[in-house]
């Protein structure tokens, strides 16, 4: 409980709400895009940046559930701006449509949310034949005016393959590991992070691009946990606290 509540440098606990660390920030006039906002920390993301006066735009590959969540939204906020838009991050082809969408809409881009992801899956491989967490959690991230772009990692990056991002085996059936393989597409989303990062400051674009563990939080991404724990309570409870 302690530790729960111990603050850190910003002046911000484990404790703290998203809506406490944004009270007094006006968004008006701000775009932001939330993948997977139709549950989970995305749900949370969107609505607090849409409670701020920021326009979000949901990537959702459910759009019967993003639709749902955009009504929730609107109810508990009537002025509330939020569109859910159809993407699947297993799919560049509609990573694609989606990121063609978004432009046409004519909307300005400010902030960036790659949240999405998906945890600890069987062997699977997506709609362009990658491994899945891979393509979902990582390869989907490609990507003037001010902006922010956030990749939400997890602490379990430091928990990929003994050789770091086993770029050669990506999709190698033979040795997959569940749980190493979500640690590697983390470990990426840092990496990443860090490039573009190095990347925009070079070309002088005023955008910084950052990445997140966002604690351990109980939402949906732990239900492939059964395959990875035999259906163990105390494993689970260990890896929802490294997630
Ligand atoms: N919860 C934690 O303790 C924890 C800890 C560390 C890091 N994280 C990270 O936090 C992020 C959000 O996870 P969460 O805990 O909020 O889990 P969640 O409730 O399962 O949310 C994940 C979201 O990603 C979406 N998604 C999955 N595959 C997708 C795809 N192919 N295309 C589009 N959307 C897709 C899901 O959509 P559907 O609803 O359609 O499946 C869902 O909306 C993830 O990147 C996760 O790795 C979470």
């Amino acid at each position: 409980m302690w530790l729960f509540n111990r603050k850190g440098p910003s002046g911000f606990s484990a404790s703290t709400t998203a809506e406490e660390v944004t009270e007094g920030i006006d968004g008006t006039g701000l775009t932001a895009i939330v993948t997977g906002g139709s549950s989970g920390i995305g749900t949370e993301t969107a609505r607090v940046l849409a409670l701020r006066g920021v326009h979000v735009v949901m990537g959702v590959r459910n759009m019967t559930a993003g639709r749902e969540v955009k009504e929730a939204m609107v109810k508990g906020n009537p002025t509330a701006k939020i569109d859910a838009m159809e993407l699947d991050l297993s799919s560049m082809a509609s990573v694609r449509k989606f990121a063609e969408e978004f432009n046409s809409s004519g909307l300005p881009l400010s902030i960036l949310i790659n949240n999405a992801g998906v945890m600890a899956t069987p062997f699977m491989l997506s709609k362009d034949n990658i491994e899945l967490q891979f393509a979902t959690n990582h390869l989907a991230l490609e990507s003037g005016r001010e902006g922010r772009i956030v990749n939400v990692s997890s602490r379990r990056h430091q928990f990929s393959y003994r050789e770091g991002i086993r770029f050669d085996k990506i999709n190698y059936p033979s040795g997959y590991n569940g749980l190493s393989a979500y640690g590697q597409s983390k470990l990426a989303n840092i990496l990443h992070a860090n490039e573009l990062s190095r990347r925009l400051k070079e070309n002088g674009a005023e955008i910084t691009a950052n990445s997140v563990h966002p604690g351990a939080v109980a939402t949906d991404l732990f239900h492939h946990q059964s395959f990875v724990s035999g259906g163990s309570n105390n494993m689970l409870r260990g890896i929802a606290s490294t997630s």
